[in-house]
């Protein structure tokens, strides 16, 4: 297959471990007779101090073109005044709304070896493998009305939480399916004992529910749902939930797994390209040391190989090749160990094989 790749890999340590993901991708073409083209283009803080604006419309088009986007990190200290006009966050709400990316996803996957990594006790740790399914274009974040106003000199701040009908229809047709390839179940995740947009959301949820009999679908709402990933993350396959609840839950999940440096995500819509990136931010504390983990960038590379390009063989390739890895016992800084960035992406390219032999 020959499939042309958009690498944004933006700021801080994103051009780190965006060049590891790259070098994966690399390995992966060679070994199953691909042909993957990249081309590289900025985003965030580095757009910023170049052109002015977060994203380009010149980048933005470069990604429309592609079969598939990775990206790294934006943001960092340089561009962190709250009232400066244009900031690097700005650039990857442009590119989700410009690509139509509404649903993230997050896999989550505890590996025995990293349980004394996680703050979470062990038992909790056991068995778990979830994916959090967030909405990521309606809700708070894109709810009309928003902003600042002054009433006699008192200040109001507003911001609208608003979802249609289809929009909770098209996410929650991605989770089950996605459960159908899983352990059959969807937790529908939503606050719809305060909220009307919840009423609607678990509304449609039910109905839906109904179309996948072969599905078990539970409602939560999203205090108990925080409580539960901790308490019990293991009783999760699929969780779905709206732009804000997502956010808050999947950062609440990484902690399951020991390090942020370790989780992918990818963002699809209805079409290619989809957006692949690690869920850790540009690290400025770690960055240029070479010694930022890469493994949440590489395995973000699986989930492109895999959601992007239909590449099952290759991304589950690459994702035996990083459990190998640590449960050999390499590590990062980050997972109480001594590898640099290159070392852990060229232990893992090395253990990269076509053929699984178990
Ligand atoms: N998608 C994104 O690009 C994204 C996401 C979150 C934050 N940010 C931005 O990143 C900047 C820093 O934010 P933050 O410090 O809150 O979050 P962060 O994820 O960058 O870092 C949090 C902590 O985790 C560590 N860490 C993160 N990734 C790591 C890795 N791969 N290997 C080892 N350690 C790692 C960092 O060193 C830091 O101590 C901010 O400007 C923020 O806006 C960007």
């Amino acid at each position: 297959m020959k499939a042309r790749i958009v690498t944004l890999p933006g700021d801080g340590i994103g051009p780190e471990v965006t060049e590891a993901a790259v070098r994966v991708l690399e390995k992966i073409g060679q070994l199953f007779g691909h042909k993957f083209e990249f081309s590289e283009h900025l985003i965030g803080g580095c757009s910023i101090e170049k052109h002015a604006v977060a994203l380009t419309d010149e980048t933005l088009a470069a990604c429309k073109g592609s079969d598939g986007v990775l990206l790294g990190a934006v943001g960092g200290p340089r561009w962190d005044n709250p009232d400066a006009a244009i900031r690097p966050e700005q650039g990857l709400l442009a590119i989700r709304k410009g690509l139509g990316l509404y649903a993230n996803l997050r896999p989550v996957r505890s590996m025995p070896a990293l349980f004394d990594v996680s703050p979470v006790k062990s038992e909790n740790l056991v068995g778990v493998d979830l994916v959090v399914v967030r909405e990521l274009t309606g809700g708070l974040y894109f709810g009309q009305p928003k902003g600042r106003f002054s009433d006699n000199g008192s200040l109001r701040a507003v911001d609208t939480m608003e979802y249609h009908e289809f929009e909770i229809v098209r996410i929650l047709e991605l989770a089950f399916r996605l459960a159908k390839n899983r352990k059959k179940k969807v937790t529908s995740v939503d606050k719809a004992n305060i909220l009307e947009t919840s009423r609607l959301w678990r509304q449609v949820a039910a109905r839906l529910g109904q179309k996948h009999p072969d599905i078990l679908l539970e409602h939560m709402l999203v205090d108990t749902a925080s409580m539960r990933l901790i308490t019990s993350p293991a009783s999760f396959d699929v969780l779905v939930t709206e732009n804000t609840f997502g956010d808050i839950l999947t950062d609440e999940a990484s902690v399951l797994t020991g390090s942020m440096g370790m989780l992918p995500s990818a963002s699809l819509g209805d079409n290619r390209p989809g957006l692949f990136e690690p869920i850790h931010g540009s690290a400025p504390d770690i960055a240029g040391k070479g010694i930022a983990n890469p493994i949440g960038s590489i395995l973000s590379a699986a989930l492109l190989l895999r959601h992007g390009l239909n590449l099952e063989r290759e991304a589950r390739a690459i994702e035996v090749a990083v459990d190998r890895v640590i449960e050999d016992g390499h590590r990062t800084k980050d997972l109480k160990g001594t590898l640099t960035t290159q070392q852990m992406r060229n232990t893992i390219i090395d253990r990269i094989v076509s053929e699984q032999g178990d």
